[in-house]
């Protein structure tokens, strides 16, 4: 009976534990805590408001081989299927004309490493690693400095 007993507090004590561990989660029972903050899994969180980003600006310092940021809205381009605007500026044929940088070759190399003779699909969508550059703040502090001889 004592041992019974004992194995019923036990038990007990783990349900107890786990329904505090429950609570303790700070997005709710099954919500998802991020740096954006807490939310319920079942609740539809209220949008961010639109980052601004201006039109034209410069390409600000970067870290050796991060994407660069994109210096100019991309409000409108089209980029699926059937059209890459991105491209009608950043390809090797019409970089030129239109003042753009165009891409480098590592957009050119499979994942199987070869040189291919046009922009590896793993590349096309552009805005997977190329985000525009807006007037956001940082979501954690960040204080990232490029050694003297790679500044930029
Ligand atoms: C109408 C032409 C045009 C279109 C379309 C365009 N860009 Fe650009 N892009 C430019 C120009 C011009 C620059 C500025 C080049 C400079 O200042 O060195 C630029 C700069 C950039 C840069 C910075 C390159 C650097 O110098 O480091 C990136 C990244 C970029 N664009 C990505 C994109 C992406 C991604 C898209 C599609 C969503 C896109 N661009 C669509 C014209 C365009
Ligand atoms: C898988 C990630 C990835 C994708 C997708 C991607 N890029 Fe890049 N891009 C990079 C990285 C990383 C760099 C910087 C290092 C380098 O040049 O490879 C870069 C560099 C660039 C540059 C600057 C080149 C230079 O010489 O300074 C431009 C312009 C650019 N990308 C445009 C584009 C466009 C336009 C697309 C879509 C058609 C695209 N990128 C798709 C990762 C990507």
């Amino acid at each position: 009976m004592k041992k019974f007993l004992i194995a019923l507090m036990s038990v007990g004590a783990l349900i107890a534990g786990a329904a505090q561990a429950e609570l303790d989660n700070p997005g709710g029972i099954g919500g998802v805590e991020s740096l954006r903050g807490g939310s319920q899994l079942e609740d539809t969180r209220p949008a961010d408001s639109f980052k601004k980003y201006p039109r034209e600006q410069t390409v600000q310092d970067s870290y050796v081989y991060q994407p660069p940021l994109i210096p100019h809205s991309i409000r409108s381009y089209e980029v699926s299927l059937n059209a890459n605007k991105c491209l009608a500026c950043h390809s090797w044929k019409n970089a030129k004309d239109m003042g753009a940088t165009k891409i480098s070759v590592t957009h050119y190399i499979n994942r199987e490493d070869a040189v291919l003779a046009d922009m590896s699909p793993r590349r096309y969508f552009c805005l997977q690693c190329h985000v525009p550059q807006a007037d956001a703040q940082p979501l954690i502090e960040n204080n990232f400095e490029a050694v003297d001889s790679l500044k930029r």
